[in-house]
């Protein structure tokens, strides 16, 4: 029976898991998302185009492809439609293509408005979430409140009315907790105008195959076919092993596209961690390598580090392998991917965080919490002073750059496989 691979990100995402996933698929017959939402934006740029997906497969582009939207993800269909409508302008019509999980849950616009509430009434503590919906989705989700793309198909509209009451109900005793702790009540302003746009995308839901995608996958791997699942965030990002609460409300570890999708865990082969060459952060949190210097600021205006989704600043750090060393372990990686190496191109010297220092003691081993009183251990690398983007095979790359990986390689006890040196299709280079 045919494996299926999967491709993820190790840091806090924005790794550049489209770009690749977009590349790597005419390997595969079918992608598929299995977790996250609309929070993710993935950047794919080719023939002088750019696209950025939030819920459909970086599949899409490469030939009939099957893509999938699995029972893990959670859709808004307000924001599918305007995404899917957006292609089927440039030509790219996907409803003979795609298929959604009937079990994947909805993100309502009361989900919206909780998202806020909650940001809202956390006072200092807040998240800085994506602010579309997903942490109450998934709470949802869990508490067994939710609606699923399934229920569009029976009985929607009470369905819909009993979530919706529940939710306002939550969001006033929110507002509540917001104003004693001197903060901003959410509005209602709006919902109604919302509602309506948001029920116009379920109808265009419809237009679409539902689909038991754990019977439909199941079935295309007995027949022989094979699978690239796309993660979305990234492993410091995961609930369970992610900088909590500092997080998002999904597992983004590879155990997720097995609950994700429906898929056994020894059906998974491959396993490609993506990470960049440094590392970046959107929202708050702990970060133990980020740059507040000069530094930091040309890694963020050479690397164009904002938000895909939101538009905001990037936090911008150097590389940090005590955490790859532990997102690689959590995800039995089997090949590395480094992303955005030629960011670093006019860079001197190069560091790396090989080791924290807490309390006084060096540890390689990643802590329970990053939250305070770590110091990074660097080792600093000759930087290769050369333009990497017009690199075309691994004989082109400098000595430096080429030292630089096997460094990595050597600290991670993983190859490098894969080293993307721009943000075109074209600027990828396999190494063996
Ligand atoms: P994702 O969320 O993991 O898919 O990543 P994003 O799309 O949010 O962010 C990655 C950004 O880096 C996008 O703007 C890409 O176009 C860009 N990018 C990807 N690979 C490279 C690369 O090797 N070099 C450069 N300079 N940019 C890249
Ligand atoms: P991709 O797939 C980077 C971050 C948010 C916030 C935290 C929780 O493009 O790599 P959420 O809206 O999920 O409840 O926000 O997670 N976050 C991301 N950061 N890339 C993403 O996706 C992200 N999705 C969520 O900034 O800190
Ligand atoms: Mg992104």
């Amino acid at each position: 029976m045919a494996k299926v691979d999967v491709l993820l990100g190790l840091q806090w995402g924005d790794e550049g898991k489209g770009k690749v996933v977009d590349v790597l698929t005419p390997r595969y017959d079918i992608v598929s998302r299995f977790q996250g939402g609309p929070n993710a934006g993935h950047t794919l740029e080719f023939n002088g185009e750019k696209y950025v997906l939030r819920s459909i497969p970086s599949g899409i582009f490469q030939g009939g492809k099957v893509n999938i939207i699995g029972n893990g993800v959670v859709l808004d269909p307000l924001l599918f439609m305007k995404e899917a409508m957006e292609l089927a302008q440039s030509g790219h019509d996907l409803t003979q293509r795609l298929f959604i999980s009937k079990k994947a849950h909805m993100i309502l616009p009361t989900h919206r408005l909780l998202d806020k509430a909650n940001e809202a009434a956390k006072g200092k503590a807040k998240i800085g979430t994506t602010g579309k919906g997903i942490g109450p989705t998934y709470t949802d989700k869990v508490s067994r409140n939710g609606l699923r793309v399934g229920d569009i198909l029976d009985n929607f509209e009470q369905k819909y009315a009993a979530a919706k009451q529940r939710h306002i109900e939550m969001i006033n005793s929110l507002n509540d907790l917001a104003i004693q702790k001197g903060g901003e009540a959410v509005s209602f302003d709006g919902l109604d105008e919302l509602e309506k746009e948001w029920l116009q995308g379920v109808e265009y839901l419809k237009k679409f195959q539902f689909i038991d995608s754990e019977h439909v996958i199941n079935k295309h791997l007995k027949e022989g076919k094979s699978v690239l699942c796309e993660g979305a965030q990234g492993t410091l990002l995961d609930v369970d092993f992610g900088s909590y609460p500092f997080v998002t409300s999904s597992n983004t570890v590879c155990a997720g596209a097995c609950t994700g999708l429906g898929i056994a865990p020894n059906k998974i082969g491959d396993v490609f961690g993506i990470f960049k060459a440094y590392c970046t952060r959107v929202g708050a949190g702990p970060f133990p390598t980020e740059l507040f210097d000069e530094t930091g600021k040309k890694i963020r205006d050479i690397g164009h580090e904002y938000g895909a989704v939101t538009g905001r600043e990037r936090r911008c750090g150097w590389i940090d392998l005590v955490a790859l060393r532990y997102t690689i372990m959590l995800n039995g990686v089997t090949q590395l991917i480094m992303m955005k190496s030629d960011v670093l191109d006019t860079f001197p010297t190069i560091k790396a965080c090989v080791a924290y220092k807490i309390n006084g003691e060096e540890t390689r081993d990643f802590p329970f919490s990053i939250e305070e009183g770590i110091e990074p251990v660097y080792v600093e690398l000759p930087g290769w002073n050369c333009d990497l983007t017009q690199c075309k095979s691994e004989a082109d790359f400098p000595q430096a750059f080429k030292d630089y990986i096997a460094f990595l390689e050597k600290e991670l006890e993983t190859p490098i496989t894969i080293c993307s040196v721009g943000p075109d299709r074209d600027q990828t280079i396999e190494r063996r």
